[in-house]
């Protein structure tokens, strides 16, 4: 089954009004050909002048973060229809840097991952072992409680982004191999289609991410499960435009 390739970045808490415009009026006319999906995931701040700035290409803003009530007394959070006012479609949920400094768990990821479910937007789900986990041989008991609990209740599951970022390899410049994140990947793969069904897991677009770059892109992409890449430090620069060409 093929599924389309997606290069979704993740800005974090970078860039201001004038240097995502710029960067985004530089990546516009050299992903003009690309053949995957573009996302990038701004700062809320950001988002209705990066929107404005990517109006009319193939760059679609996303957001890091929804959170799982309608409206309410939640100060300093975003609710799905917010990010729907300015056409959001994407949105990171359960990225690690919220689990670790923010106290993001399994159950605040699964209500996140509704909430933006019944917004019609599309939650990138992230899942991902520390080097501890991984070093102890827990990374497939970890991945199992991060996609059975954060995916609770889901009742389509084609419609949700799976990151697959392990802890040790986000921001460190350790990518974890091609081989090892295929699979790893692939072992995501087959727990989604037990959880829902094969065909379905055949459909959900699963991504890779941790120190991904121009130059590591290519042999990850080239791995049958990997679908795309969630990517960090490398879409604050015009090197973003090298993933998104990963097949030119
Ligand atoms: P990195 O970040 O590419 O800078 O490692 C990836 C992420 O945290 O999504």
């Amino acid at each position: 089954m093929s599924r389309k390739p997606f290069i979704a970045g993740n800005w974090k808490m970078n860039m201001t009004v004038a240097t995502g415009t710029k960067l985004i009026e530089e990546l516009k006319p050299i992903v003009k050909e690309a053949k995957c999906d573009i996302a990038l995931c701004v700062p809320a701040i950001l988002i209705p002048a990066m929107v404005k700035a990517a109006k009319g290409s193939r760059i679609k803003i996303g957001a890091q973060n929804v959170h799982f009530a309608d409206h309410g007394a939640f100060t300093g959070e975003i609710s799905a229809d917010m990010l729907k006012d300015y056409g959001i479609k994407f949105v990171i949920i359960g990225h690690s840097e919220r689990r670790q400094y923010f106290g993001e768990n399994n159950d605040t990821v699964n209500q996140r991952t509704l909430a933006a479910l019944k917004a019609e937007l599309t939650p990138i789900v992230c899942i991902g072992e520390s080097l501890s986990e991984r070093d102890g041989g827990k990374t497939e008991e970890v991945l199992t409680r991060q996609l059975e609990f954060g995916l609770h209740g889901v009742e389509d599951v084609k419609n949700v982004v799976i990151a697959y970022e392990p802890v040790w390899a986000i921001g460190t410049g350790k990518t974890a191999t091609d081989e090892q994140a295929q699979e790893t990947i692939k072992f995501i793969r087959k727990k989604l289609s037990k959880m829902f069904t094969v065909k379905d897991a055949n459909r959900v677009r699963i991504l890779y991410g941790g120190s991904m770059n121009a130059g590591n892109c290519k042999g990850l992409m080239a791995q049958p499960d990997i679908d795309g890449g969630l990517i960090g430090g490398a879409s604050l620069k015009t090197d973003f435009a090298k993933i998104v060409n990963f097949n030119k």
